[in-house]
């Protein structure tokens, strides 16, 4: 245990760039919004100060409208490690203030939560720094920047408009909405992410193209928030239930700092309502994403269908428990829980968010499981997440099955967890 714990801090610190931690290094080398917001939930431990610029420098890049970006390119690193690199983006996306480019795009909200544990773990800390009090009023302006401008079908829920917002990038969910964007040839692009993994590790060239389009297509329109310009709008569960638990984060902070509350639990409620009425199966136990243009469900089993456990006084906690725990996912038997439904045929588990099991989902499942007082299997979760661990190394994803390590090494949200899990 000591010795895990030891490994994951010597990643942590090998991958910290003065203010903020690479994902990995080669495949990922710049700073990635929900990242560093789990990077955060690892760093608390080591460092309060350390953990608050994490999240302080991600914000530092946020955009005017409230958008806090995908990714915040590190100018130290050539234009060409990474694609589509602070070239793609272009002028549009340089942030007035700082200069740095960013990713017009945007990730799941995961912020409002980490902040909150980030305070939690040295509030004495937190208060002498004023943390809270500066992140607090950025991060309603990212909350509000999601339910003012991404409610793009009048639904009450927020949509995400490309896969790498979504966080689950190719997920089977997304297959049918995707099949209708028109690919860019992948001719016309170089994909650096394959001369750091296995090209059978990764997306597809075919989704490369369409991610490539919808991204060409929103910095042309201008990131300008539209249904009828987004050719992909999804409405996922896990976005949405993530802004729910995030606005009680949020109504958290404001009781400390001497403000309202009050807005917080209303947009928290109306937003796990809307989440019940419009995405819950009762038949399958399970939420599911909804098509903004044909107002369908994207009925593919996906981990992002239980993450509304995180959500405080979700009515349907069993519920989704039997489905998490039965042939689909079978949590608490396999060690972490599987981004795709084992039993589809469809299932790949080596391939990216198309079966594989990532260490950030696992966390909020175990951190949801928690919080309804599922400790039992919280901690068989919790057991499980660091077994696979201990097998593979702290890899980006792993087999559900057999455990085999995927994607990148010394990743550092796999870090952050394993750090979370031991204290
Ligand atoms: C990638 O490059 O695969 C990332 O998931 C995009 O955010």
């Amino acid at each position: 245990t000591d010795d895990l714990a030891r490994r994951a801090r010597r990643i942590l610190l090998a991958n910290w760039r003065r203010g903020f931690t690479v994902p990995a290094q080669g495949l990922y080398p710049h700073q990635w919004s929900w990242d560093s917001a789990f990077i955060a939930l690892g760093l608390r431990h080591l460092s309060a100060v350390r953990a608050q610029r994490e999240l302080e420098s991600l914000f530092g890049a946020q955009w005017a409208d409230g958008r806090v970006p995908q990714i915040v390119f590190n100018p130290a690193v050539p234009a060409d490690a990474y694609f589509p690199g602070p070239d793609f983006w272009g002028p549009g996306a340089r942030h007035a203030e700082t200069g740095l480019v960013t990713s017009g795009l945007v990730q799941p909200p995961v912020h409002a939560l980490a902040a909150w544990e980030v305070h939690r773990a040295d509030p004495v800390t937190s208060e002498r720094r004023g943390f809270l009090r500066r992140l607090y009023p950025r991060l309603r302006r990212w909350h509000d920047y999601l339910l003012d401008r991404r409610d793009l079908g009048g639904s009450g829920l927020v949509c995400v408009i490309h896969p790498w917002e979504s966080g689950l990038d190719n997920s089977p969910s997304w297959d049918e909405p995707l099949g209708r964007v028109l690919p860019v040839s992948a001719a016309t692009f170089v994909r650096r992410d394959l001369g750091h993994t296995g090209a059978g590790e990764r997306p597809t060239d075919l989704d490369y193209g369409r991610y490539v389009r919808l991204a060409a297509d929103y910095r042309d329109a201008g990131f300008a928030d539209t249904l009828g310009g987004a050719a992909f709008a999804v409405e996922d569960p896990l976005t949405n239930a993530l802004l729910s638990a995030g606005e009680t984060a949020l109504a958290a902070m404001a009781g400390e700092l001497g403000a309202d509350p009050a807005p917080h639990h209303e947009r928290a409620a109306a937003l796990t309502s809307s989440l019940m009425d419009l995405l819950y199966d009762p038949g399958e136990g399970l939420f599911f994403a909804r098509d903004a243009h044909t107002k369908s469900l994207l009925r593919k089993r996906t981990v992002g269908g239980l993450v509304p456990l995180i959500v405080p006084g979700l009515p349907v906690v069993e519920e989704l428990l039997k489905t998490a725990r039965g042939e689909h996912f079978r949590l608490g038997e396999l060690s972490p829980i599987p981004s795709y439904d084992l039993t589809a045929p469809d299932f790949e588990p080596a391939r990216y968010w198309r079966g594989p099991s990532w260490f950030n989902t696992g966390w909020l499942i175990w951190h949801g499981l928690r919080g309804q007082r599922h400790a039992q299997l919280a901690g068989r979760l919790r057991d499980g997440m660091l077994d696979a661990i201990r097998l593979a190394g702290f890899r980006e994803y792993v087999d559900p099955l057999s455990g085999t390590g995927h994607g990148s090494d010394d990743f550092s949200w796999t870090a952050a967890v394993a750090i979370d899990l031991l204290e």
